[in-house]
């Protein structure tokens, strides 16, 4: 949620701020500006809407300096609107300043500053980071930065610039992340390493309750009470970039790679994965909380069932990370916290993680992003290795995220006794086979296209199904109405005749998925019921020919055949399409959706 970054040096600083605004739009994409030290003032650009209207904005205002910091924005407070982009700039024009997060006590310093004067121009919680720097300081930049610090409430990652210090960027990084790098002739500070990673060949990422002091060739850390702190460099060495070639957007090409995710995911989890995990803690485990957000969370209703299935000594639950963590969860130091996540900066997760460990239970992130305040602050890490993903929406780090989460919970049963040997290696096999299934499954995708060409008027969907089908008929209910728009619910088949089933009538689309061979049979005659009442119904299952199926679907989707345990990998491939094909023919901004950032850093 919003992306913020910062350039002091001898290239062109607006130049170097909107190569890399491009790389962070993902965090938002509500307004974006840029604030440029021309060597006498604060040159300031900004505009609501994306990154190409602030281009747009800069070729009718060229501005051009040496030191300059920029902002994508994901609204929070106040509206999109030019006046609410940053960068904000004090009431003495000394200060610029680009924020990520939220200042939870911002109306009361607000308040304080307004009767000393100052004016206000946004609604934004942001603003009153600049004037308060410009209250603070007394001739010492430095100082003021640690002052502010000290009255902010909230969690942030702030750049700012001062005209009185015009070779310097300071960042600030509580609870949102920040990293910053130098070389000889440049110092760089953004929320993501990919936006600066070009330039650089080792980072600095910051931990929480640290300040940086970035210069050309040098930087300084101190902790919140100006405490010098050591800066350790990690090399960038083996980051990737992702280039959306010929794909129509990124949504598109992620899917597409679902089948190498999931050929990566399992290399790199069969490298030892596994084996970095403590065994004796492993063997002592007795109950496992599974927290993530969105779609990580419905990875992680699978994981839960996959451990109730073959860990039956432990006792597990799941739960949204927003509600978590208000929850009263039940931790020990027998507890192992599984937290899920593309990012691994998502701030529900996050905080839930960091709680987690606070009250002495050890956790396990399987998360995307290596570098990421997840896998740092985690006790132990398994990585989905789907590389990069772009779109807002998520696609092949839920089938890794999935696969990833399976792989633990079977080495886990296998190290505790609690799989036979002959099970284990049928499913690995079975497991070896998912990237050639799920190149297979794709190959639905004109079906899927035509489907969506005729269907993306409806104005009601409703996904259902049982078992672990219900899993994946929440996260391709997510998956279409993040896109499209369109109105979806995801139930659990057996469950709408308790109330929903209301809803059902002529026009509705109710896709079912119907993989697992005992609930055949009542799937279908679930699917009779809402037919009855007049719904159409797509049937996504490998039981295509079944007539029980067959009487009861208008349309259905075939699956191939694989393990039941597995089919939650593979049968959201076709959900994942068709919100991709609906939305592109309602001409939606597939990779950016409204109101949307990849990146959830506020709670
Ligand atoms: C998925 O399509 C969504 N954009 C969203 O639900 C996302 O999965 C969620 O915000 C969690 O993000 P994370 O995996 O980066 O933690």
């Amino acid at each position: 949620m919003c992306g913020i970054i910062g350039y002091v040096g001898n290239r062109n600083a607006p130049d170097v701020i909107i190569q890399g605004l491009r790389y962070l739009e993902y965090r938002g994409y509500d307004s974006s500006g840029i604030a440029v030290w021309s060597g006498e003032k604060f040159d300031l650009v900004k505009t609501k809407g994306r990154i190409a209207d602030l281009e747009k904005e800069l070729l009718k205002t060229p501005v051009s300096g040496h030191l300059a910091i920029g902002h994508t924005r994901w609204a929070t407070h106040g509206c999109p609107a030019d006046r609410n982009a940053h960068p904000f700039v004090s009431y003495n024009s000394r200060f610029a300043v680009v924020h990520n997060g939220i200042i939870e006590n911002y109306l009361e310093i607000k308040d304080e500053l307004q009767k000393k004067g100052v004016v206000f121009t946004s609604e934004t919680d942001s603003e009153v980071i600049a004037h308060l720097l410009e209250s603070l300081d007394h001739g010492d930049v430095k100082r003021a930065v640690l002052d502010a610090t000290a009255r902010l409430k909230g969690a942030y990652a702030i750049g700012i610039i001062c005209a009185d210090d015009p070779d310097v960027l300071y960042a600030v990084r509580k609870d949102n992340p920040l990293v910053v790098g130098v070389t000889e002739s440049d110092g760089f500070i953004c929320s993501d390493i990919n936006s600066i990673q070009k330039f650089l060949t080792e980072v600095v990422v910051l931990e929480n309750g640290q300040v940086a002091k970035v210069e050309r060739g040098r930087v300084e850390l101190f902790d919140f009470d100006g405490n010098d702190v050591e800066a350790k460099f990690i090399a960038l060495g083996s980051l990737e970039e992702s280039d959306r070639k010929d794909f129509e957007c990124y949504m598109d090409k992620e899917i597409k790679e679902i089948p190498t995710a999931l050929a990566n995911a399992i290399a790199t989890y069969r490298n030892g994965a596994f084996n970095r995990i403590d065994k004796k803690y492993l063997r002592r485990i007795r109950r496992i909380n599974v927290v993530a957000c969105g779609t990580a969370l419905h990875a992680g209703l699978y994981g839960e069932r996959m451990i109730k299935k073959y860990l039956k000594k432990i006792d597990v639950t799941s739960e949204a990370a927003s509600e978590f963590r208000y929850g009263d969860p039940k931790v020990d130091d027998r507890t192992l916290t599984i937290t899920v996540s593309q990012s691994g900066e998502t701030a529900d997760t996050l905080v839930c993680q960091n709680m987690v460990r606070n009250l002495g239970g050890k956790t396990l992130t399987i998360c995307n992003v290596e570098t990421s305040s997840m896998v740092r602050s985690s006790d132990y890490a398994l990585f989905t290795s789907a590389g990069p993903e772009v779109a807002v929406a998520s696609t092949k780090a839920y089938n890794c995220q999935c696969l990833v989460f399976l792989l633990f919970v079977l080495d886990l049963a296998r190290l505790r006794g609690e799989i036979d040997e002959f099970a284990y290696k049928n499913l690995q096999a079975d497991i070896d086979a998912l990237p050639e299934i799920a190149a297979r499954t794709l190959k639905v995708a004109p079906q899927v296209a035509r489907f969506a060409n005729k269907n993306y008027t409806r104005k009601s969907v409703f996904y259902i199904g049982r078992g672990l089908d219900y899993c994946t008929a929440m996260e391709g209910s997510l998956k279409l109405k993040e896109i499209s728009y369109i109105h979806c619910e995801a139930y659990p088949a057996g469950e709408l005749k308790h109330g929903t089933l209301a809803l059902i009538e002529e026009g509705v689309l109710v896709i079912a998925l119907v993989t697992q061979k005992e609930l055949v049979t009542k799937s279908a005659s679930g699917l009779e019921e809402v037919k009855s009442r007049g719904a159409n119904v797509l049937a996504i299952t490998p039981f295509y020919d079944r007539p029980a199926i067959a009487a009861v679907s208008d349309y259905r989707i075939k699956l191939p055949d694989v393990n039941e345990d597995l089919y939650p990998i593979i049968s959201v491939i076709p959900t994942q399409l068709l919100a991709y094909y609906i939305a592109r023919a309602k001409g939606c901004d597939i990779d950016k959706p409204r109101n949307l950032a990849k990146s959830v850093t506020v709670e």
